[in-house]
């Protein structure tokens, strides 16, 4: 079957038409729907009846709920705020507590707490979960717990990630293996977690915050990078596979961001041991080789770009990965 003919074909196109237009209040009214188990013909009179009597949004994710994995602090806080301010009500899933093998620390239960009332303080509701992405018990829980407290699972964040920096036979086993754990097979089991209520709503937006390490190599960040490079093609099967249910999977690809996972000692005494400053990194990358003449990103830039892929400007765009890097993808290949 043709793009065009798939288009045309049958109730499922006629919902995903009909969901891309109503936005977020349409959507909202074919999950409810669903949910009380109405036929498929008395769900779509039902959604249009319910969305036309509906109030306007005030903002563009108004109605909607974002689960943002590692939403404590840095990026995927950045993302809460960013998707807070524009209506969303948000859950934070982060582990809070440090990790044994990782050498900086962790967001703590207090930065947990202190961003669940910063995101209250914007109007909306927030869920804080103190949560590990490598627990795929705890995640469903969590799902099945967002869903039964705001409705829905609109947009998914999948951004908890580790690093570790140095030389690659100096890496122990397990920490080898936790930044694999987390940052690729627990983005896997969040993902999986997911999943299921965004089928069921025929409705759904997935970002994952790869790096511009899964777009180069760099030898000091060997694990790391091999696991930005498997979230990309993550990011793309899953976009594949979840297309026919309207719900779309993208990623973002930051390069050096002022966030602890870069502003720590550990990192700093690895990447610049003869200066362990993270302004005195950030300008020596300005100056040497970011293309665009600045040092670090604040997360906020990163939040925006991802943003931009849970709105309506990009209902349509499934399965891309977008650099964030200084301009340094200028100089790939392709
Ligand atoms: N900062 C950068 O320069 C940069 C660049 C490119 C990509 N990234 C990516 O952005 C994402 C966010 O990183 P950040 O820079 O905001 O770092 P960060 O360390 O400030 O934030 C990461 C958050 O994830 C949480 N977390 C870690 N392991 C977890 C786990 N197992 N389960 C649940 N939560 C967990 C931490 O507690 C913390 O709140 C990561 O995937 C990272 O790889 C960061």
């Amino acid at each position: 079957m043709s793009r065009d003919q798939y288009r045309s074909s049958g109730s499922s196109a006629i919902t995903r038409r009909k969901l891309l237009s109503t936005g977020a209040m349409g959507v909202a009214t074919a999950t409810t729907v669903a949910a009380l188990g109405a036929p498929a013909a008395a769900q779509d009179t039902a959604t249009d009846v319910i969305a036309q009597s509906s109030p306007e949004p005030t903002g563009e994710f108004t109605g909607q709920c974002a689960f943002i994995t590692g939403g404590a602090r840095g990026i995927g806080y950045a993302c809460a705020e960013e998707l807070a301010r524009a209506g969303a009500n948000i859950v934070l899933y982060d582990i809070a507590g440090n990790i044994d093998a990782v050498n900086y620390p962790m967001a703590t239960e207090q930065d947990l707490a202190t961003a669940k009332s910063n995101i209250e303080a914007l109007g909306v509701k927030c869920i804080a979960i103190k949560g590990d992405v490598r627990d795929s018990t705890k995640l469903k829980e969590s799902v099945a717990r967002t869903v039964r407290e705001f409705g829905r699972l609109d947009i998914l964040v999948v951004n908890a990630g580790v690093t570790q920096v140095g030389v690659l036979d100096e890496f122990p086993d397990e920490e080898v293996q936790t930044v694999i754990d987390i940052n690729l097979i627990g983005a896997v089991k969040t993902t999986q977690a997911a999943l299921p209520i965004m089928r069921r709503q025929n409705a759904g937006r997935i970002v994952m915050i790869s790096s511009i390490l899964g777009r180069l190599g760099n030898e000091n960040f060997s694990v790391y990078s091999s696991t930005k490079w498997g979230l990309i093609g993550f990011a793309k099967s899953t976009a594949l596979a979840m297309a026919k249910h309207n719900v779309t999977c993208n990623s973002v690809c930051p390069g050096w961001v002022r966030t602890k996972l870069a502003d720590n000692d550990y990192m700093l005494n690895a990447v610049s041991p003869e200066n362990p400053n993270f302004e005195a990194v950030s300008e020596a990358a300005a100056a040497s080789y970011h293309p665009l003449p600045m040092g670090a990103y604040e997360p906020v830039d990163v939040a925006r770009v991802v943003k931009m892929f849970c709105g309506q400007t990009t209902a349509t765009v499934t399965g891309e990965v977008f650099d964030i890097s200084q301009g340094q993808n200028a100089r790939f290949n392709a």
